[in-house]
């Protein structure tokens, strides 16, 4: 049975960084000092009207296909992690295979698992390649969390922002993906979600972001360090063994506290927030990239990547890279 390795990433962000002060700027009742203190984000990316998650996602897409030195007709399962799709179908990931120009019928879909969802993906995909059935995947994490937020609720508006990141998952003779696992609690349903839908021609529902901020806070911790703890311990390392983690950008603080529950001091997580602020699937492809490409994350070193969100879902890969 062959393993999974990562061969390229690539990243995508749309325009110019928008600040905490261009909100207050643009009539949102907020200041930077409190989104600074609550969160750490002090700018986030907004998607013009004329982008699509999909145009995002291919973007990214070629860049990691760039890096890892082949065509997009070299990739034979692609999967996009998203809860910001073009439209309720096609997928984007369908989309995406499109605009990359891919013809030789590799299967394509989207998995919806919100913050979590790159996390998933990455999952499935080193289960296909483990399997044997197919070499090379793309997974991508690509959101436009913009269009889903209600810009009257400062309590949520503030705290995301669009993007998207790649990878390129190939089989190999060695890890690769050491350990990975997932989980969900759908009883958490109601404390982070879009309790929306389309019927009849019709918005059913409420189709903007709901958050209880305060729960979502107490969970993302609690899971984000069983779970890096769960992938350690599956792969026989202890935690002084991880070069480097990058949990979901969220917040400052749920990332502080993550890493000082696992014992992991903070120069070893990646931090993106302060700039993408919450990009939900993209965060962590996003933060991934741009620490491979900023010369930190190497090749050998052992990675956590880990997510939390919607659902409730979480979940966690430990890999070499
Ligand atoms: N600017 C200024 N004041 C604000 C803002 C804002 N943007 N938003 C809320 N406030 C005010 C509230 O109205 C409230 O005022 P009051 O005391 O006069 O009523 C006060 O700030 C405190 O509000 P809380 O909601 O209690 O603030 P809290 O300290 O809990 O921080 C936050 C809110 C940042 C959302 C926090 O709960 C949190 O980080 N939760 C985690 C949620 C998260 O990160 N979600 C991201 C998505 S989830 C995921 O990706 C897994």
């Amino acid at each position: 049975m062959s393993y999974a390795r990562i061969a390229g990433t690539g990243s995508c962000l749309p325009g110019e960084p928008v600040s905490n002060d261009e909100l207050v700027a643009r009539g949102i009742d907020t200041s930077d000092r409190w989104v600074v203190e609550r969160t750490g984000i002090r700018t986030r990316y907004l998607a013009p009207v004329d982008l699509c998650t999909s145009d995002l996602a291919c973007t990214a897409s070629q860049r990691a296909l760039e890096a890892a030195g082949i065509g997009a007709n070299d990739i034979d399962l692609v999967i996009v992690a998203t809860s910001t799709p073009d439209f309720i179908f096609p997928s984007t990931a369908a989309l995406l295979q499109s605009k990359l120009g891919m013809t030789n019928g590799s299967p394509a879909f989207d998995v919806q698992a919100v913050c979590s969802g790159f996390i998933y993906g990455l999952s499935v995909a080193e289960k296909f390649i483990r399997s044997g059935s197919h070499k090379r995947a793309l997974v991508v994490g690509a959101e436009i969390f913009s269009r889903i937020l209600d810009w009257s609720d400062r309590g949520t508006c503030v705290l995301f922002g669009d993007g998207a990141g790649a990878v390129v998952l190939e089989a190999a003779e060695s890890p690769g993906i050491h350990a990975s696992a997932l989980h969900a609690d759908g009883s958490h349903n109601q404390i982070l979600c879009v309790p929306g839908g389309i019927a009849s021609g019709q918005i059913t529902g409420d189709p903007f972001l709901r958050m209880d901020g305060p729960a979502v806070f107490k969970f993302a911790v609690k899971v984000l360090g069983d779970v890096a703890n769960e992938v350690i311990v599956q792969a026989g390392l202890c935690v002084d063994a991880i070069d480097w983690m990058i949990p979901h950008q969220a917040n400052i603080r749920i990332l502080q506290a993550t890493a000082k529950r696992l014992g992991l001091p903070m120069e070893k997580v990646i931090v993106t927030v302060g700039q993408h602020g919450n990009t939900s699937a993209a965060s962590i492809p996003l933060a991934l990239d741009l620490a491979v490409r900023d010369g930190r994350i190497q090749r050998g070193q052992r990675v956590i990547l880990e997510g939390v969100g919607g659902g409730f879902t979480w979940g966690a890969v430990l890999l070499e890279f």
